[in-house]
């Protein structure tokens, strides 16, 4: 449904004079029978996660959110026990032992982000999430979880079956999985087409999940809805003699036509970025970036910007900074840059965070500094 062609890995920041891990095609395709869409191509996840830049954001946008999540668990789940899939740098689980969760475990397959949260003091496994690896969660907690959380991970798994079967192994009979995910309703309604890069395997909507779970002892018991990263669900798994009657699943509708409708509004969107800040460099303005997410990837390499439209991306990601933007020279530098040179234009490549950051860099704003906002339609403002 939409062609991105050959794309770097969206967080492949390279140091200067560094080695690339490559480009892959970036191809969307979908299926009009369970609603679910995948990637044509899959980039081995070895290459992906095992030195991962990506931490979870400490932005209040996301404590936020935290908070809501564990309100909303804690009245789901009474026990006091719970393993996260993906537990990156350790920050949800480090809230949660904080906040009411007596025992809790991560597992993640990225050693750098399993550093930094022993430095916590927050146990992490650190593997893949599979059969093998639900086999030492056990061992390591002595039973079952109360419960599993998987945020934003369950798109980036292969194999499914596997990670549901692994799933299985450690649900007791009243574990409760949480799985969060950006909702594919959203990502194809607000045009977020940058949501496509080649770590996002699979594109979720309930359907789908219900599709996959149809051979195993899970279902889906509940959905709930949030503004987070531009729209997600968590989907609430419970196992099949778990004794609570499922809610409804909301109703839901993902057509070929939707998915048509989506690419033309990417094409417009790429189409306008692309002039917009052309056209302001040609008039002599310096145009930045703020954010070097994923997503900034996507925008820059699909414009195919250099240094010459957007000077650098700043961001507050130890990891990324002194970076190149994957396959480009363009720098990224720390945030504060941003009230150091006073750009005439930043573009919010973190626009999931924009009124946050806006807020936050009043400076750049009272001297004269105008934000572009490329989503859901490019704007400045
Ligand atoms: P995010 O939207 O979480 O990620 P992705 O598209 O990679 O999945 O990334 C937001 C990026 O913006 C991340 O690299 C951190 C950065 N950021 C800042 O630099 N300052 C901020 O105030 C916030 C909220 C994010």
């Amino acid at each position: 449904m939409l062609d991105l062609g050959l794309m770097p890995l969206a967080n492949d920041f390279t140091e200067p004079g560094g080695e690339q891990a490559g480009y892959a095609p970036l191809r969307l395709m979908f299926c009009p029978r369970c609603t679910l869409a995948q990637l044509s191509v899959v980039v081995n996840p070895r290459i992906l996660y095992s030195k991962y830049p990506y931490v979870t954001s400490h932005s209040a946008t996301m404590l936020a959110h935290f908070k809501t999540l564990r309100d909303d668990l804690s009245k789901q789940c009474l026990g006091r026990s719970v393993v996260e899939i993906g537990s990156n740098d350790g920050t949800l689980l480090d809230y949660l032992s904080q906040n009411g969760f007596t025992t809790v475990l991560g597992v993640e397959p990225a050693a750098n982000l399993c550093d930094l949260a022993s430095k916590k003091g927050i146990a992490t496994i650190n593997e893949f999430f599979n059969p093998a690896s639900a086999v030492h969660v056990i061992q390591e907690l002595g039973g079952t979880p109360d419960l599993v959380i998987a945020r934003h991970v369950f798109c980036h798994i292969d194999d499914w079956a596997d990670t549901i079967g692994a799933l299985t192994m450690i649900c007791g009979k009243n574990t409760l999985v949480a799985v969060e995910v950006p909702y594919f309703p959203d990502t194809i309604r607000n045009g977020e087409w940058d949501q496509v890069y080649h770590e996002h395997l699979s594109y979720m909507t309930t359907e789908a999940m219900k599709a996959a779970l149809t051979c195993s002892c899970l279902h889906i018991s509940k959905v709930a809805h949030y503004p987070i990263h531009g729209g997600a669900i968590v989907m609430l798994l419970r196992r099949n003699d778990c004794g609570i009657e499922p809610d409804p699943l909301p109703p839901e509708k993902v057509t070929l036509e939707d998915l048509k409708a989506f690419a033309k509004q990417a094409a417009a969107q790429l189409t306008n970025l692309s002039k917009t800040v052309r056209d302001l460099v040609a008039q002599g303005k310096t145009v930045v970036g703020y954010g070097a997410s994923a997503k900034a990837t996507q925008w820059i390499k699909s414009c195919g910007f250099t240094r010459k439209e957007i000077r650098w991306v700043c961001d507050n990601t130890i990891t990324k900074i002194y970076k190149h933007m994957p396959g480009t020279l363009i720098p990224v530098v720390d945030d504060g840059a941003l009230t150091r040179e006073l750009p005439d234009y930043a573009v919010c490549f973190a626009w999931n965070f924009a009124t946050e950051i806006i807020a936050k860099e009043a400076i750049f704003k009272a001297k004269g500094g105008k934000w572009i906002i490329p989503v859901p339609e490019v704007k400045i403002v």
